[in-house]
């Protein structure tokens, strides 16, 4: 599958410029800055297809990638704090919770942890929301080049418990490096087995 060709699509502001559900999709969520749009790129070996930036919020469409024409990989605005102006950012959290629970053709949100941190309250929030709305959910820790085997510990441990409060969670969590390429070829695994 990731032999194949992957191209940016479009990016949506609105439910209505969703392209059609014709063919099984994945996304990346997540709180800002976490990392989504890195993996993007890390997995697909494309370093600037998705826009990375150290500005939390950048970014603000939903943004649809075609892999070899018979997948959609989407990268996600993030959820928590961003350096955007507040109207903006409310309108982009409202199109992520209705794209996120109301997207047929969704097999999978990766819902992205910092390593660092574990999951949060806004990470919890998300997850509720996909228990509601059935789309079974992947937590994936990113960022672990930087992060100290302890500190890794503890924020496993910690989303271990959180992820057991959902139904809709599943129970493997993967750890992450865009930067080293840590937990890569388990994360293209997941998503070549979806159909
Ligand atoms: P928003 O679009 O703002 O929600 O952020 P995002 O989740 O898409 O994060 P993005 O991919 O833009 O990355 C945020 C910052 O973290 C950038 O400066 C990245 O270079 C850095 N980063 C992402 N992944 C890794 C990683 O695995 N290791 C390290 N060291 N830095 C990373
Ligand atoms: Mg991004």
């Amino acid at each position: 599958l990731f032999a194949g060709e992957v191209e940016f699509l479009k990016g949506v502001v609105a439910m209505d410029g969703l392209p059609p559900a014709d063919r099984p999709e994945i996304c990346f969520a997540g709180r800002s800055n976490v990392g989504k749009s890195s993996l993007i790129n890390a997995l697909t070996g494309r370093k600037a297809l998705a826009r990375a930036s150290n500005t939390p919020g950048r970014t603000q469409e939903i943004n649809f990638f075609t892999l070899a024409e018979s997948h959609y990989l989407v990268d996600l605005p993030g959820y928590g704090y961003a350096e955007a102006p507040l109207p903006k950012v409310q309108a982009w959290q409202r199109l992520l919770k209705a794209y996120l629970a109301g997207r047929p053709n969704l097999r999978r949100a990766f819902v992205l942890i910092d390593s660092r941190h574990g999951a949060k309250p806004v990470d919890e929030e998300i997850m509720q929301l996909l228990d509601s709305a059935a789309v079974t959910f992947q937590a994936v820790m990113t960022k672990a080049d930087k992060v100290k085997a302890a500190d890794r510990e503890k924020s496993l441990e910690t989303t271990r418990a959180v992820l057991a409060k959902h139904p809709a969670a599943f129970p493997e969590i993967v750890l992450t490096s865009s930067e080293k390429g840590d937990g890569l070829e388990v994360l293209r695994a997941i998503i070549a087995q979806m159909s």
